[in-house]
């Protein structure tokens, strides 16, 4: 019923691991289903959520975000994005409603061959067209997008309903939210998804420097702050490493890791439903 962008222009901030962890909680704990996009040619999210192997079968059976373009886009053909989509993703064994377009290091590619065939118009068309028929089959759309403003991740940015921001507690923190600002403003009648607030990850647990920037940043209203952050620890660091003989969510997110990715997708459910 709902899309959200998961986009901040600079990288490395945390976007895969937190669109990986919100569907996880969204599943095991809220019963939602949600369906992935890995719109970064990186294909981190497509990798934290399952083996080089599937993944390596799923490109070579046609089965990725490149591939829908491709035909959709490209190709001008009718396609049926359902047949793109995979099952049975995470390492989870509680998260099982989660669905993902898995990621294709050939999206970089594409995405040249759609400006110089002048189909950015199309493409938008085709990102409009799946996300209204994608929200009447699932309950979240996460979109995990690449950082910088690519012509793809523009389409998401002006095609999802939100957009969610994760940042780290830095003194840049809030330049890639400055440059996306800059960015919107430069054509208000284009777009845009509307901003569903910034998470902080990666805080430093006792920081009296991520204490004080957190305070900061939740000082300032227009970033619509999330109250829970999410700490920098190991154990959200590894949850990037796909488990092949599954695991639960407590094992997966234990203690503090658990309650903070549980508390901000609570807070997310909150201001969704406002
Ligand atoms: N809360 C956290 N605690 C510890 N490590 C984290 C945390 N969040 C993310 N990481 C680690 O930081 C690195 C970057 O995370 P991630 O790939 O999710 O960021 P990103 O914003 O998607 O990056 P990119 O811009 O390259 O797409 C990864 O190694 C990830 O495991
Ligand atoms: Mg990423």
């Amino acid at each position: 019923m709902v899309s959200i962008a998961i986009m901040n222009a600079k990288g490395g901030v945390g976007k895969s691991t937190l669109t990986m962890a919100i569907a996880e909680t969204l599943s095991a704990y809220h019963g939602k289903t949600v369906l992935l996009i890995d719109a970064d040619g990186q294909m981190s999210l497509s990798l934290m959520l399952m083996s080089v192997k599937r993944l390596n079968a799923l490109r070579d059976e046609n089965r990725s975000i490149t591939a829908w373009l491709k035909q959709s886009v490209l190709g001008d053909h009718t396609v049926d994005w359902r047949s793109y989509i995979v099952d049975k993703v995470s390492d989870v064994d509680d998260a099982s409603s989660l669905f993902l377009m898995p990621g294709d290091m050939d999206l970089t590619l594409t995405e040249r061959a759609v400006s110089e065939a002048h189909r950015a118009a199309q493409l938008r068309l085709q990102v409009r067209l799946f996300l209204e028929e994608a929200k009447q089959c699932v309950d979240v759309v996460l979109v995990d997008c690449a950082p910088g403003i690519s012509v793809v991740t523009e389409c998401w940015l002006r095609e999802c309903q939100w957009h969610l921001v994760p940042i780290k507690p830095d003194i840049l923190a809030v330049s890639g939210m400055e440059y996306l600002k800059r960015f919107r403003q430069r054509d208000e009648r284009l777009g845009f998804a509307a901003h569903l607030g910034v998470v902080i990850n990666m805080k430093q647990v006792r920081s009296q420097t991520d204490e004080l920037m957190h305070e900061l940043l939740n000082g300032n209203s227009e970033l619509r702050c999330f109250k829970s952050a999410v700490p920098s620890i190991p154990h959200i660091q590894k949850a990037a490493l796909f488990v092949a003989e599954g695991r639960s969510f407590q094992n997966k997110y234990p203690g503090e890791a658990g309650a903070a990715i549980r508390s901000v997708t609570a807070e997310i459910l909150t201001r969704l439903s406002a």
